[in-house]
């Protein structure tokens, strides 16, 4: 188990192209990290080279203080679990779970311990005389984890484990990459582009774009508080809808009316003339449900309602609003590089379900204006954020890891 440190590192290819830039990143002994982006944004490149398969073009790579750089995989000791693991069709679970230990020479009797460790951790006791091709998907995922798990590396790398199977077998999946990193305590770094997986399985989340880190943070802390457009329209889904506003003193002149800014966030886009404001789909709801001493905090405006879409025990509601043309083209390109089709100049609006409102008529909503954040449209900074209570956030989830991690090593002292 071991600390992983990143300072400054670059990765060029052949052709010059810095897939990873001036990366830093440090994370924590025992952490669940994250790493999202758009494909291409460089998070396969990073993961490889911690583990060691790719060079590194400059900085430090340190695992538990010593720098690796020069070391090969193996010196590493760090496991990894990719997209398209393979397991070998001819050899039993327990033989495909035991083979880095059978290359690494370890005993018989050592070798049986661990398996069989790893196979109640994944609840595989009853199929390791099976062979892979009788297995479920699942079955087979947990073959491949058992795999990493014995090896008692000093980390487990993932690189999209779960893109290959269903979306129930990847909840139930999910829920037990979560319980198991927490039960064994081993330093993880995991990639994904799932917004689902990135919100709820790590500790922090470390948002790439284009080979830059743009922010790391406790997942809560990346929603509530974005360092700018881009990560505020990747993190979230439905998507943070993004309108163009004009400065007014205190208010911002929208196209769905006035919002009327508190003393911080209006004193933070003084001197701003044109803006883009980012209002997350559950900040609206249909007017006619709110309550009088909710409806204080935020703006009421009347718009026309083109489609809706009722999910049970939600409801959405699109609706189309005019853009200038400098924004529109700023959101356009946003739009394409976060892999979106969301047509950008209508915002989607969350709405109670029991909401009665029409397609094709024109209804009041209401939006809480507290929660809005303000971007600059040149430089998408975010002039908004709230950095003090976003760093409470990812500091109480540092917090709440390392007494996790104190009472499952102590735990395992105990019981060992
Ligand atoms: N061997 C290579 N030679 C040249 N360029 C490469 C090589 N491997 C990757 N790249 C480039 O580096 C960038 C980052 O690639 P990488 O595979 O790390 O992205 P990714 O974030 O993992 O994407 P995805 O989500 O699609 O897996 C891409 O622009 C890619 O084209
Ligand atoms: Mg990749």
């Amino acid at each position: 188990m071991a600390a992983i440190t990143m300072n400054h590192i670059v990765k060029r290819y052949g052709d010059g192209f810095p897939a990873v830039n001036d990366v830093s990143l440090d994370i924590a002994d025992g952490e669940f990290m994250i790493l999202v982006g758009p494909s291409g944004c460089g998070k396969s490149t990073l993961l490889r080279m911690i583990v060691g398969l790719e060079d590194i073009t400059s900085g430090d790579m340190l695992i538990g203080g010593q720098r690796v750089n020069e070391k090969s995989p193996r010196e590493r000791n760090l496991s990894m679990v990719f997209q398209n693991y393979a397991l070998y069709p001819h050899l039993s679970v327990f033989e495909n779970i035991a083979f880095p230990l059978r290359l690494a020479g370890t005993s018989d009797a050592e070798v049986k311990k661990r398996v069989q460790d790893a196979a109640d951790v994944l609840e595989l006791r009853e199929h390791l005389e099976r062979k892979p091709a009788n297995l479920s998907g699942g079955q087979r995922q947990r073959v491949a984890m058992g795999r990493a798990i014995v090896r008692q590396a000093d980390a487990f790398l993932f690189d999209e484990p779960l893109s290959n199977l269903d979306a129930k077998l990847r909840g139930q999946m999910r829920t037990e990459i979560a319980r198991l990193q927490r039960r064994l305590g081993v330093t993880t770094v995991y990639v994904t582009h799932d917004q689902t997986e990135a919100m709820t399985l790590g500790d922090r989340v470390a948002v790439l774009r284009k080979g830059v880190l743009q922010q790391v943070a406790s997942p809560r802390e990346l929603y509530e508080q974005p360092v700018n457009l881009f990560v505020a329209g990747f993190i979230g889904s439905p998507p943070m809808n993004f309108l163009p506003a004009t400065v007014q003193g205190a208010a911002l002149r929208t196209p769905f009316g006035d919002l009327h800014l508190d003393d911080r966030r209006a004193k933070a886009v003084a001197g701003h003339d044109l803006v883009i404001v980012g209002l997350r789909p559950g900040h609206f709801e249909d007017a006619s449900l709110v309550e009088e001493d909710k409806r204080r905090h935020g703006s009421v405006f009347r718009a026309m309602v083109d489609v809706t879409e009722w999910l049970g025990d939600q409801q959405y509601a699109y609706i189309p609003f005019e853009a200038p043309a400098e924004i529109t083209a700023q959101l356009r390109d946003l739009s394409r590089e976060l892999d979106s089709d969301q047509m950008r100049t209508q915002a989607i609006v969350e709405i109670d379900a029991m909401s009665r409102l029409r397609e094709g008529r024109e209804a009041e909503f209401w939006v809480d204006t507290r929660k809005a954040h303000v971007f600059d449209p040149k430089t998408g900074t975010n002039l908004t954020r709230d950095a003090e209570a976003g760093a409470r956030m990812t500091e109480e989830v540092a917090q709440e890891r390392a007494e996790q991690l104190t009472e499952t090593r102590e735990g395992r002292v105990t019981a060992g």
